[in-house]
């Protein structure tokens, strides 16, 4: 791992690893983020490796301005007026994904919204203008552990697991950034951050504040309780070790019973990073017409297999209704 100083030098071979699906950890104007290719699949899945996160918690992705916004997401009025006021800078604004949206479906933990934001930093600016793509990026720390506000933050929690970081001195704001998603017909407050409520109000008028959420870190740890995680209409069954002729499989290794209507293997050769890459994509894709169920075959409770035990869990459990009570938007 290096530690560097950010010169032109230093980010264009940052970027050279964002496009070719490695880490790097970067300075924003909030905390330290952990960056990866938001367009990758295989570079999420090592996003979520390196952090140590037991769940997939829906990543935000960084862009330079609102024109690059519009590409990723299904832009809206209020979304104009809030980018106006606050980007760049510390507010997250969660929208629909666009039709097409090249954003991995890992990032978003299989929803249809996408949360994005762009960071008024000039080393994070520099390096999604560098890398030419939008940068995944939760705080550059283990899971569990306190966002960092300093390159030696990073070092110490994930410096074994990225490549590079570029040191941009201590974080101004030193808190996460704002949440809001505009998904719902009043904006609502997901997680208070860098962007103050009142701030907000005064742009877009009365917000609401969800109660789905617990907010702050409670609400960092435990995003799997939140409403809106996608869970496939049919239901799903795990550790399924043998298979039905109405059934979807969705295998893991190279052995794998015989017998499903459909099958798809998150990994044939049996690496977690992979199957967490392809976890969502193929969920959605064994979720259609004529599958009366679908199979999941055992996932081993190690590294990257507790965020996509914990997954399928909640997918298992969604089917007579989403875990909080709450209207599902998948
Ligand atoms: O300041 C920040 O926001 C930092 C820097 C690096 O930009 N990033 C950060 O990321 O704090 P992270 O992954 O620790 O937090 C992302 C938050 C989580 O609370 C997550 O639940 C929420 O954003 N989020 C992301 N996508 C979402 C979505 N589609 N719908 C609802 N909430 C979403
Ligand atoms: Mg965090």
């Amino acid at each position: 791992m290096t530690i560097a100083e950010p010169t032109a030098q230093s980010v264009a071979e940052a970027a050279r690893l964002l496009r070719c699906g490695q880490l790097v950890a970067f300075p924003t104007e909030t905390v330290y983020g952990l960056g990866g290719d938001a367009t990758n699949e295989r570079a999420v899945a090592a996003i979520f490796e390196a952090k140590g996160r037991p769940q997939f918690n829906p990543l935000i992705s960084h862009v330079l301005d609102a024109a690059e916004a519009r590409k990723f997401v299904r832009w809206t009025p209020v979304a104009e007026k809030l980018a106006a006021a606050f980007w760049p800078g510390p507010l997250t604004l969660v929208l629909p994904r666009a039709p097409g949206s090249p954003i991995s479906l890992l990032a978003t933990a299989g929803l249809d919204s996408v949360a994005i934001r762009a960071p008024s930093h000039p080393v994070a600016q520099a390096l999604i203008r560098a890398t030419g793509r939008p940068i995944a990026a939760p705080s550059a720390n283990r899971s569990g552990a306190v966002s960092p506000t300093q390159a030696a933050h990073v070092a110490e929690s994930l410096g074994d697991r990225v490549p590079l970081i570029l040191d941009g001195g201590p974080c101004l704001v030193g808190v996460e950034s704002t949440v809001l998603d505009l998904t719902t017909t009043t904006p609502t407050l997901l997680r208070p951050g860098g962007a103050t409520r009142e701030a907000i109000e005064a742009i877009i008028g009365p917000i609401a504040v969800s109660h789905a959420l617990p907010s702050g870190d409670a609400a960092r740890k435990s995003p799997g309780q939140l409403a809106s995680h996608y869970a496939p209409a049919r239901p799903v069954r795990l550790a399924a070790t043998s298979v039905g002729a109405d059934e979807g499989l969705l295998a893991f290794g190279p052995t794998v019973p015989q017998g499903a209507m459909l099958t798809y293997n998150l990994s044939p050769s049996g690496d977690l990073g992979e199957a967490a890459a392809n976890l969502f994509a193929m969920m959605r894709t064994l979720d259609r017409p004529g599958i009366g169920r679908i199979a999941v075959m055992p996932i081993p409770e190690t590294g990257l297999g507790l965020a996509i035990n914990d997954r399928l869990r909640r997918a298992s459990q969604g089917h007579d209704g989403a875990d909080d009570g709450t209207a599902r938007r998948g």
